[in-house]
């Protein structure tokens, strides 16, 4: 029963390049990445597509901060990402970047596109303004008191006391996050898309049943209040595209992202001679689908659809949505300690064991799941290793010594091979529903019942007399391909062990269409040497992870791992002209102070040679800044003033670190009788 091919294209949220991937957002990418392994596996031509999402405030801001340019964050934070990805097995045909031609090409042209129909407005709005920074501050970056209640310190658009809403400009005491200024108002034009002309596409579009039920009735209420205009414009500074015509105006961050999709996958179809129109163009016969959480529903249900719809393009197939990841019960936090990151999992636990764990409690609705570590180890152990796992342990060994690895001719329990057969449909209908909670547990039935044919047959009894050789052979061949069948529909939950179950058996279980060959069994054989495929968890490992993670939470960050050459590569040659421009001073460290409101930045005020320069640096985690008064350390003294957001920067100290700043710091400091002003050469 094969289907024809279909031609599908499945994105996941980009993440943005200013943080960590997490175990929450691994819920999304994990989610896309067995559907789109499934839909592989039935033989269709799929294609999961993602990307860094680089631009906008935050980013720029971060960057500072860190004293580095937003190119080179977005660089270092997209490694990290890209790293974890892999490890946890996220099959990306293609993960590119929202900095990039490709998607400055779309989004210049999908703007020019609802321009010139009309859709964008141009007016002058009045915002809040940081006098200090000289830049308009998002609603983010703005704190006051509440114009209701009158609590202190609020986010600039509500009150988390009494839930009012309200503009920044109406906070008493507002100040901007960024520098303790009191914002003013200023004006300025930005552009907007008139969303309310797309509403009866949209309603057409929304109507259609390509959303969840929860989803619509969302949607409803939001075509209730009145679709707003949509401001797409961003003043400068902003890191982003600058847009055309429009000097020191940027796209919102908002409007390249989701074309970051199109973008990523032009730029993978660019050098393999697929057909980008196929995917894309208006009468497209192709899918196109969005996993999102629900948090970022408006952009995509509403805002994507009208840019795509306006700029001449095809609109998704549909959008699913998925709600978000507790950790114990409780909302993801770094105060709470519950924030886990990717990499801190990695370093205890196998990535097949969550991506199990996610398959098992998801399903097509937008409701939250939860992590809870007990129930994680249990269920993980109860299942994948002592239902399925267990299947090929306990006949393995009977047809490698006894047999030579060669399974028998015939089944001897074609019923209950049928059985199986027979859920191959519902299962596969369960993961193309996204129910994947529901095909685990019918995974999980018949793992119980493969179980039970091995407890009533016994052949570790029947092992014990010869003469019933040709029965104990016939026994373990039946369960093999029952374990098979098993591990064949769980591949795309958990890729490696499917991969190493496939070696096992010396049958392809992750590659080619596996999943539309399930119906040949594998009869007279060869299987490999039996080698352990999954070990329990153990609690204590378990434990370990969200131990490290609570001291991650607590500390902001930095496990001190060595950084070597080989991650961290000597840069282009210079010559020494080049190098002879960097002036180096020994400095004598006079003060140095914690930054309010900044994880990594000390202060520091240094002596040149009586010239006190003040200088911030990213050594909060690995020092005292006690120990460091009185020390002699090396600056940069001719680095050209830098504005941080806690001040100006005068000068940069050297320390050494790893290219990701993971490895520790370590400040370079001058030998015994050296003094404030000696040049370093
Ligand atoms: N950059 C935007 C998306 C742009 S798409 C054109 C963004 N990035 S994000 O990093 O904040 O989130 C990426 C995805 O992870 C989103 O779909 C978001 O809903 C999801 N999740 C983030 N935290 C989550 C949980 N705690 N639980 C489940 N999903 C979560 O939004
Ligand atoms: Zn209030």
């Amino acid at each position: 029963m094969t289907s024809a091919s279909r031609k599908i294209l499945a994105t996941s949220a980009l993440p943005y390049a200013n943080g960590p991937i997490h175990l929450g957002h691994l819920v999304e990418y994990i989610q896309t990445d067995i559907w789109t392994r499934f839909q592989r596996l039935r033989g269709h031509e799929a294609y999961y597509i993602c990307a860094e999402d680089t631009h906008g405030t935050p980013i720029m801001l971060k960057a500072r901060d860190e004293g580095l340019t937003p190119e080179s964050l977005i660089e270092k934070i997209g490694g990290e990402h890209r790293r974890d990805f892999a490890d946890f097995n996220i099959a990306f045909d293609n993960y590119y970047t929202t900095h990039s031609e490709e998607n400055r090409y779309f989004s210049e042209f999908i703007f020019e596109q609802l321009k010139t129909k009309g859709h964008v407005d141009a007016r002058t709005i009045t915002q809040a303004y940081d006098p200090v920074e000289e830049m308009f501050l998002p609603d983010r970056f703005i704190r006051g008191t509440c114009p209701r209640c009158g609590a202190e310190d609020q986010n600039g658009d509500n009150c988390e006391v009494c839930g009012a809403t309200y503009a920044p400009t109406d906070l008493t005491d507002a100040v901007s996050v960024i520098s303790g200024a009191t914002p003013v108002s200023r004006d300025s034009e930005h552009y907007f898309v008139r969303l309310s002309d797309f509403e009866p596409m949209l309603r057409d579009w929304t109507g259609s049943g390509r959303l969840q039920s929860e989803v619509v009735n969302k949607l409803n209420e939001w075509f209730d209040i009145g679709l707003q205009d949509w401001d797409i414009s961003r003043d400068a500074p902003y890191f982003g595209f600058e847009i055309p015509d429009a000097p020191g105006k940027y796209f919102y961050v908002w409007l390249d992202a989701p074309i970051g999709y199109m973008a990523s996958f032009r730029n993978f179809c660019t050098p393999r001679g697929i057909d980008f129109d196929t995917f894309w163009a208006p009468d497209a016969p192709a899918e196109l689908y969005h996993f999102v959480g629900k948090d970022i529903l408006y952009f995509h249900a509403l805002f994507w659809p009208a840019m795509l719809h306006g700029a001449g393009f095809r609109t998704p197939t549909a959008v699913f949505t998925h709600g978000f990841l507790t950790i114990n019960g409780q909302k993801m936090s770094k105060s709470r300690g519950t924030f886990i990151r990717a990499r801190t999992y990695l370093d205890h636990l196998d990535p097949d064991y969550l991506r199990y764990y996610f398959a098992a409690k998801l399903n097509n609705r937008v409701e939250d799941i939860d992590f809870n570590v007990e129930d994680f180890v249990v269920r993980v152990n109860a299942d994948l290793v002592g239902k399925v796992v267990n299947i090929a342990s306990r006949c393995a060994g009977f047809i490698e010594k006894r047999f030579q690895g060669q399974l028998s001719g015939t089944l001897p329990d074609p019923a209950l091979t049928m059985r199986f057969y027979e859920q191959h449909s519902t299962i596969c209908q369960y993961f193309e529903n996204r129910e994947f909670s529901r095909a685990i547990r019918e995974i999980m039935r018949l793992a119980d019942l493969a179980n039970q044919y091995i407890n009533d047959r016994k052949p570790w009894i029947i092992a014990k007399d010869d003469s019933r050789a040709d029965e104990l052979q016939a026994v373990c061949t039946q369960s093999l391909n029952l374990f098979r069948m098993l591990i064949t529909w769980l591949a795309p939950v958990v890729p490696k062990l499917a991969e190493r179950s496939g070696e096992f058996l010396r049958h392809p279980i992750t590659t080619g269409n596996a999943l539309d060959r399930l119906t040949e069994p594998l009869l007279n054989h060869q299987i490999g040497p039996f080698a352990r495929l999954l070990d329990r968890i153990e609690l204590e490992d378990a434990n370990a992870m969200m131990k490290d993670t609570q001291f991650m939470n607590e500390n902001e960050g930095n496990n001190s791992v060595g950084k070597h050459l080989q991650d961290d590569p000597i840069s282009p040659e210079i010559t020494i002209d080049e190098f002879a421009k960097v002036d180096l001073r020994v400095v004598r460290v006079n003060a140095a102070e914690t930054v309010e409101g900044a994880d990594r930045l000390l202060k520091l005020t240094l002596d040149l040679d009586g010239e006190i320069r003040e200088v911030f640096a990213g050594i909060k985690s690995e020092y005292d800044p006690q120990t460091l008064v009185g020390r002699h350390v090396v600056m940069v003294a001719n680095l050209a003033p830098r504005k941080m957001r806690f001040g100006i920067s005068n000068g940069m100290i050297l320390a050494a670190s790893g290219a990701d700043d993971a490895g520790g710091i370590f400040l370079l400091s001058p030998d015994g009788a050296a003094e404030s002003g000696m040049r370093v050469r």
